[in-house]
């Protein structure tokens, strides 16, 4: 027993975490016999140096993410165990930052991205993908869904919401490839930033005092009451706007487990109004990411499930283990779309939840009316083993979901 090993002085074994390239929504089987050791592990990532705490149960992980004496901020300047291949911390970018700094910073935006905030583009985003759609269905079968439809979405509809016109969405798209990319080399994302950067410096300080409701706008007026610097603002839009592909992957693996499930389908054709709910079991049951994100820095001891993790000690928490959690979730590894409740958390928790939560949503139920509805007999071109995933990524997702109908 871990708890026994720790509090006698010994420490668990520190389990290396292969960076693996899974496909389809397996899930990772390392993380699965993680899960099995105890609640509490450890592990050493491919990059980085040392080893970390791996905290993968449902009421440990929200403990954890929501307790100050686990700090973002004492990550930066250190080189902790991770996935990523390069990795510089941006001191003061929303991931980094602690309340209070972290909460003024996510308030500026806040409005942009409630229930209510992203209610302001649902008709501009359906129209959009209308026009997607018509493409998809004149240039006829066969189609590669992520070109067609699964990649420009998310982006049109991040543009819309950050206020960035349409003219300029092609570039943010390759920025965020580059940036997001490990392939190209540390240089080159570097640069990408950069000038993602300086574009959003320039369209953010047009907009001080601005009344608008997109995100520069709230931004430039956030600059412009004094409450936020410009470095921060411009820091914060750039990761929002590189946030918002996430929804490629997301939904990627989405279509690519509903047109691998005939029966669910079926079911989301046959009771449109579940598709909401059936949205968020979704979200729960897709391993949307690789091993883990970002970590946390214990700031002084903390005892997590009986085990006493000591300060300056790295923390890990696993959001896709917690979805996983029998005592929280019954029959964890089962699609259910009654599911309820289903408190999951695909979108984190604590004060670094993602923002992008409801837009996301959003996106995936127009999708999903949009391609259930408008593309009868949508079905994969290729068996499932055939369909290619990407590769050496921190988000997981198929490279091009090749269909037909
Ligand atoms: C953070 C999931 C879409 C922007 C996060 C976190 C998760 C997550 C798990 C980390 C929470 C933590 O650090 O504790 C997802 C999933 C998505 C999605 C599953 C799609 C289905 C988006 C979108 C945006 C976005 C559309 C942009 C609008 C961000 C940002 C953060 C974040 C900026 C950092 C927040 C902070 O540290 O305060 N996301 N996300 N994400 N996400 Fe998302």
């Amino acid at each position: 027993m871990i708890e026994e090993a720790t509090l006698t002085g010994v420490l668990p074994p520190v389990r290396h975490w292969p960076a693996l390239d899974l496909t389809g929504t397996e899930f990772d089987p390392v993380l699965a016999e993680l899960m099995a050791e105890g609640p509490v592990t450890r592990v050493q990532l491919p990059h980085g140096e040392g080893w970390a705490w791996l905290v993968t149960r449902y009421d440990d992980v929200r403990r954890v993410v929501n307790d100050p004496r686990f700090s973002r901020e004492a990550v930066v300047g250190r080189q902790v165990t991770r996935l990523a291949p390069h990795f510089i911390p941006d001191r003061g970018a929303v991931g980094f930052l602690d309340p209070p700094h972290h909460t003024r910073l996510r308030s500026s935006v806040a409005a942009a991205f409630t229930a209510k905030g992203v209610e302001r583009v649902r008709a501009k985003a359906r129209r959009m993908l209308d026009e997607l759609v018509d493409d998809l269905l004149r240039a006829g079968p066969p189609a590669d869904l992520t070109a067609a439809v699964l990649g420009p979405f998310p982006i049109a509809v991040i543009c819309e919401l950050m206020g960035v016109p349409a003219r300029d969405r092609h570039g943010m798209h390759v920025w965020t490839q580059l940036i997001l990319s490990a392939a190209h080399g540390k240089e080159v994302s570097e640069t990408a930033k950069r000038e993602m950067s300086a574009y959003f410096a320039d369209l953010i300080g047009l907009r001080e005092n601005s009344s608008g409701e997109d995100v520069t706008s709230l931004l430039g007026a956030a600059v412009g009451r004094g409450e936020v610097t410009l470095e921060e603002a411009v820091g914060l839009a750039v990761l929002l706007q590189i946030g918002g592909e996430a929804v490629t992957s997301n939904s990627g693996q989405m279509f690519y487990l509903l047109l691998t499930r005939p029966e669910l389908v079926r079911r989301l054709r046959a009771e449109p109004e579940i598709r909401p709910r059936a949205i968020d079991e979704l979200l729960r049951y897709l391993p949307h990411r690789n091993a883990v994100g970002l970590c946390r820095i214990a700031v002084e001891d903390v005892e997590i499930a009986g085990v006493r993790v000591r300060a300056g000690d790295a923390v890990y928490v696993s959001y896709l283990a917690a979805n996983r959690d029998p005592d929280v979730f019954p029959d964890p590894e089962t699609v259910d779309f009654a599911r309820s409740p289903n408190p999951h958390v695909a979108f984190g928790f604590g004060p670094h939840y993602c923002p992008g939560g409801m837009l996301a949503r959003l996106e995936e139920e127009l999708l999903m009316d949009a391609l259930l509805d408008r593309v009868p007999g949508l079905r994969l071109a290729v068996a499932p083993d055939q369909v290619p995933f990407r590769k050496g990524a921190l988000i997981r997702g198929p490279e091009s979901l090749p269909v037909t109908w």
